[in-house]
């Protein structure tokens, strides 16, 4: 008979630039308000990763945090992923720089690009890794800098973004453990892949002088459709994790999702019926770090004592693809 393993998350970690940009800041850069950004985003400030920080060095910083929340050793790990869409350099992957930073080798060490859901498809890959019984402990980290490849001269965009990392490393769960992750659904819709994209310097449009002088290489988003398809797509990732395990909405005891607008997490909130005081939302400090909001916010919620041990916890996102999806998890 085959043993059956259980993968959960066993430490957790995060960290910030120390440059802070408020939105009173944004108003100097474009043609914004404070009150807009907070009435229509729910954000106030960010933080900008310096000059000399790629993504590696804030996934560094978050490792190790993780690592000593998890009391293992750096050399305990046996694979790495890393869920970003700004990278250290298009390749090789910031999985495998991190991997050097961290003194280690010889174990797979690979990036996701799932745009903001790219953690929660990291976690997913982990999970199949422990319960197939081939890995023990998995460093994985949603990490971006998109604050690099912003169009500052786009209201519609500059302002939504923030840097950070968020570290996790999920482990094999011992027998009696209650902790563990129950479930998880992913999905994409490709149809919509042009919504959220960085045009240039992939092999479709290499880079050029124009392509740089026209701020292709920056972040492209129309907004307001993926709002429409934001909630949306949150929602049945939710839904079917709920009802393939038998679970009403109420059993949940924190819901933490994708923190791009917190518009889109209220009416999240409302639609899967959750109660609000359930719902974690750091957004107001941190803004959009897209595949590290859900990593951060996690993090943050463990270690101010709001999220427990034996905590049911529902997780969900959605991004550039479009991708969306959802973990189901007991801390
Ligand atoms: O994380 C990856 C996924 N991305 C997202 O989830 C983003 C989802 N979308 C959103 O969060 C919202 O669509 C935004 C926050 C990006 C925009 O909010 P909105 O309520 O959809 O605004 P809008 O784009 O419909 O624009 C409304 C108005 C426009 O002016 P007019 O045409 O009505 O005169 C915009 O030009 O607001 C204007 N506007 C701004 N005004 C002040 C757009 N950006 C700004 C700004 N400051 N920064």
């Amino acid at each position: 008979m085959s043993i059956k393993y259980y993968a959960k998350v066993s430490g957790t970690g995060m960290y910030v630039p120390d440059k802070v940009l408020t939105n009173f800041d944004l108003e100097k850069i474009v043609n914004t308000s404070d009150e807009w950004i907070r009435t229509r985003t729910g954000m106030s400030e960010r933080h900008i990763a310096a000059e000399d920080q790629a993504a590696s060095d804030l996934a560094y910083e978050a490792s190790l945090k993780a690592i000593k929340a998890a009391r293992i050793r750096a050399k305990d790990i046996d694979m790495i992923i890393v869920a970003t869409i700004s990278g250290d350099h298009p390749f090789p992957s910031t999985a495998c720089v991190l991997q050097q930073k961290l003194g280690l080798k010889g174990f797979p060490a690979f990036d996701v690009s799932a745009g903001c859901t790219g953690w929660i498809y990291a976690s997913n890959i982990a999970k199949q890794y422990i319960e197939n019984g081939i890995a023990k402990n998995i460093l994985v980290i949603g990490v971006e800098i998109l604050t690099k490849i912003t169009n500052w001269k786009d209201r519609g965009t500059c302002i939504l973004f923030g840097d950070g990392a968020g570290a996790t490393i999920i482990s094999r769960a011992k027998p009696k453990d209650i902790s563990r992750f129950i479930d998880s659904e992913l999905s994409a819709d490709g149809t919509h892949y042009d919504l959220l994209i960085q045009n240039a310097g992939g092999s479709r449009m290499p880079a050029t002088k124009e392509t740089v002088e026209e701020n292709l290489h920056t972040v492209y988003m129309e907004g307001n459709k993926i709002f429409k398809n934001a909630v949306r797509s949150m929602y049945s990732a939710c839904d079917i994790v709920l009802r393939r395990n038998h679970l009403d909405v109420h059993s949940i005891d924190w819901l933490i999702t994708h923190q791009a607008n917190l518009r889109i997490i209220q009416a999240l909130g409302k639609k899967l019926k959750i109660n609000d005081k359930k719902v974690i939302v750091n957004i107001e400090k941190y803004a959009n770090t897209s595949s590290a909001t859900i990593p951060m916010a996690l993090d943050e919620a463990i270690r101010n004592g709001k999220i427990h041990h034996g905590d049911l916890v529902l997780l969900a996102s959605f991004g550039a693809g479009l991708t969306s999806g959802s973990l189901l998890f007991r801390v």
